[in-house]
């Protein structure tokens, strides 16, 4: 079951792209996602010089990959935002959020293969699910949101019942490879740069700015953005406050007539759905990356989940993903030192979050801060929860060491596990008939791989590295390759 192109990859536009590494500039900006390409857009129009540097392609990790509803409805983010971080708190974010979907909305405006009107539902099937809705409407109206709660019995636009729902209008959806094209052109017509195949492997601040280390050589900045995802340049330990969440997609035909809305479920088994180029984008279920044996079983449970509900749906193609969220659930856009900022924690959320730490970043930059201060609530309670999040990540590493270097024999197609060379953990796969040998420690922080046969790569159970078989490095904070054994 190989991973196929998620449906925004297989219909992107051709992006074009610069080869040449600029060797100084103003602003580096670490990563070609929605983050990164839309901070580096509004720079590059106020007349900053901007190299946008990107490891794999544009959108090669969560933007090309996600199911992008640009949505102020945020399944029970703004409950978990409030009991974890306080009123203020969600304030902030939705000042921020509503900024971000704003601008967004303006960069793709006119352009209906790129962006379309939709109402957003967040719902629910069990008695369970109902609360957190309601929980949920109560924090919405806490911040002056005017929504439309539906009861059990009321029609939500679904074939299967609901215990309750809320409906927001006139939210948004987008096509992300459409809109990363356009910002990426528009930082090319500014004249900056986005260079692709360029991964950065670290920096070092001088008098004269800030050194980037790349693959690819050198390049002298004066300020630097780090939106990788999980930050590459970790200056605020984020590699401790960051929990990773993986999740399914996949876009089916179904005869007949689809949900026209976008919904989010807040059951214990969540589901999203919209639609996009004809098919119904069918989104769930979630795990933490490196720590799921059976994702073959996933993608199977999501196949029958969509048949059963939706008769007759045949899957066209599928594909993984994953996110960041902070212990506060409230994500961080800011400076990490004095020419260094980073965007990060989106929670599943990053199409208008992405928008509003580039708006934050940017304002930083130019000198015209944002009216909103975001960064100074993750700090408010990540001491005692992060110790707790860590101590899930050390049983599961020790875990890991004990259940897999005892495995070895032959390999069946699609397959890998860990075994000992000496003292050595070294992870073995089969994929297309080739048998590949690498270091089974991470090149992050040594945590050991765990193999994750429905995307046939290797991933960190610690901080969500992931490795192809040959130990190229897919995405997280790692950057660089696993040791051929
Ligand atoms: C399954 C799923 C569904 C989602 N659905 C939604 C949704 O409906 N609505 C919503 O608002 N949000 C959604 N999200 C969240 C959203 O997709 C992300 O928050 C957002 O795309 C993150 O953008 P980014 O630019 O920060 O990161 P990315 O798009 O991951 O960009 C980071 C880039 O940095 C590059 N990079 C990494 N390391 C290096 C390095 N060392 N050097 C150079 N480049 C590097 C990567 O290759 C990558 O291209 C979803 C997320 C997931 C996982
Ligand atoms: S991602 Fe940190 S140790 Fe692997």
């Amino acid at each position: 079951m190989t991973t196929t192109r998620s449906l925004w990859h297989a219909t992107s536009p051709l992006i074009e792209v610069d080869t040449t590494l600029p060797s100084k500039v103003d602003v580096v900006v670490v990563g070609a996602g929605l983050a990164g390409l839309s901070t580096a857009a509004i720079l590059a129009r106020a007349g900053r010089s901007v190299a946008v540097l990107e490891a794999r392609e544009v959108g090669a990790v969560a933007t090309g990959n996600t199911t992008a509803k640009l949505s102020l409805l945020q399944g029970g983010v703004f409950s978990g935002i409030r009991s974890h971080a306080g009123d203020e708190a969600l304030e902030a974010y939705v000042a921020a959020n509503r900024a971000g979907q704003d601008w967004l909305r303006a960069e793709l405006a006119g352009e209906p293969e790129a962006i379309e009107q939709r109402d957003a539902f967040t719902y629910a099937t069990t008695r369970e699910g109902a609360k957190s809705v309601d929980q949920e409407a109560e924090a919405l109206a806490a911040v002056g949101f005017d929504v439309d709660v539906l009861g059990e019995g009321q029609d939500a636009g679904l074939p299967y019942a609901v215990t309750r729902a809320i409906r927001m209008r006139g939210q948004w959806q987008i096509h992300p490879m459409r809109a990363l094209a356009k910002l990426a052109a528009s930082v090319r017509d500014h004249a900056g740069s986005v260079v692709t195949g360029c991964r950065v492997l670290g920096t070092d601040e001088t008098d004269d700015g800030v050194i980037v280390h790349t693959s690819r050589g050198a390049v002298l900045a004066d300020r630097v953005v780090v939106t990788s995802g999980f930050p590459v340049i970790d200056r605020a330990g984020f590699f401790a406050r960051l929990k990773p969440s993986r999740s399914l997609a996949a876009a089916y035909r179904v005869p007949g007539d689809v949900p026209r809305g976008m919904y989010l479920s807040v059951d214990p088994q969540e589901r999203s759905l919209r639609t996009a180029e004809g098919l119904l984008v069918v989104g769930g279920p979630a795990w933490t990356t490196g720590r799921e044996r059976d994702t073959d079983a996933l993608v199977r449970e999501l196949d029958e989940w969509t048949v059963a509900n939706f008769p007759g749906a045949v899957r066209q193609t599928w594909w993984a993903a994953q996110d960041y969220q902070t212990v506060t659930q409230v994500p961080f856009y800011g400076a990490v030192g004095e020419r260094m900022h980073a965007a990060t924690g989106f929670n599943k959320w990053g199409m208008t979050n992405a928008a509003a730490a580039a708006l934050t970043i940017a304002g930083d930059i130019l000198g015209e801060p944002v009216p909103w201060a975001l960064s100074p609530h993750l700090k408010l309670r990540d001491g005692a929860e992060f110790v707790a999040a860590q101590a899930g990540v050390a049983a599961s590493v020790v875990n890991g060491v004990v259940r897999t270097v005892t495995r070895s024999g032959e390999l069946a197609e699609g397959e890998g596990h860990v075994i000992r060379d000496g003292v050595h953990p070294v992870a073995e796969s089969r994929v297309n008939g080739e048998v590949c040998r690498v270091s089974a420690v991470c090149t992050h922080m040594k945590g050991i791989l765990e193999w994750n046969r429905a995307e046939q790569s290797w991933d960190c159970p610690l901080h969500a590295s992931r490795f192809a078989p040959d130990g190229a490095v897919l995405e997280g904070p790692a950057v660089e390759a696993l040791e051929r054994r």
